[in-house]
């Protein structure tokens, strides 16, 4: 059996640096399901449909082919044959994924394939309701979090060295507005699940974090560092 490990958290806990980096020490597939939920986004924003209309997005779904593909152990996101890694990684597409993802025919177009490379593969999976919904017999679950601000200032800075020039308030609002979404949509909202491990990384630096997060694994599944 694969062995399944799921990481939920907000925006800006650092779960995909973190994940990427203990999948890479352990020798698993980090598979990264935003990505998927921004890949609706994506594809419905390309179509001029609005994403938090339900009926716009639930439309297109017929006609959206969603696939992650793993390229010397990095996952890229192919929407219909595209390779839309990059693009799906915009603001916009940020927030319009946080808005799909409230629609209950997303989440269950998505979940058969999530829960598909969970069965073939050993995975570290990141998201919101992995460790709730599906995953809930994962063999690890770790919730990871930040405070908002230190959140916040995580992305601002990543932005400002990608040559962006947002302020900081309005990151700081973006997290807020997507906290409140994730937490509070009546659907697979954020919380943690009851057998997770709480890892809070507010002042921790990274290779710590990574370190906490590997710890936890090796400890619960036996896996060793590759
Ligand atoms: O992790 P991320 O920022 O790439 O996720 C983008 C959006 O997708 C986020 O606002 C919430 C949603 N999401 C979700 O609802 N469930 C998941 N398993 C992963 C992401």
């Amino acid at each position: 059996m694969p062995i399944n490990v799921a990481i939920d958290g907000p925006a800006g806990a650092g779960k995909s640096t973190i994940a990427k980096a203990a999948s890479k020490a352990l020798g698993f597939i980090y598979v990264d399901t935003g990505a998927l939920y921004r890949s609706v986004a994506y594809y419905a924003v390309s179509r001029g449909a609005d994403p938090s209309k339900a009926e716009e997005v639930t439309r297109l779904l017929p006609e959206i082919s969603p696939e992650l593909k793993f390229i010397d152990g990095v996952q890229h996101v192919f929407v219909n044959g595209e390779d839309v890694s990059d693009k799906i990684r915009t603001p916009r597409i940020s927030m319009g994924a946080s808005a799909v993802s409230a629609i209950p025919e997303v989440r269950s177009f998505l979940f058969d394939l999530q829960k598909k490379i969970a069965a073939e593969n050993n995975v570290i999976m990141d998201g919101r309701d992995i460790g709730t919904v599906v995953l809930p017999n994962a063999d690890v679950k770790i919730y990871l979090t930040a405070s908002a601000e230190e959140r916040a200032s995580r992305r601002h800075a990543e932005i400002i060295e990608k040559g962006g020039c947002e302020t900081f308030a309005s990151v700081l609002a973006d997290v807020n507005q997507r906290d409140y979404n994730d937490m509070h949509r009546e659907i697979a909202p954020l919380k943690q699940a009851e057998d997770a491990v709480l890892c809070d990384t507010t002042g921790v630096d990274l290779q710590s974090a990574i370190n906490m997060v590997i710890g936890i694994i090796t400890e619960k599944t036996g896996v060793e560092r590759s």
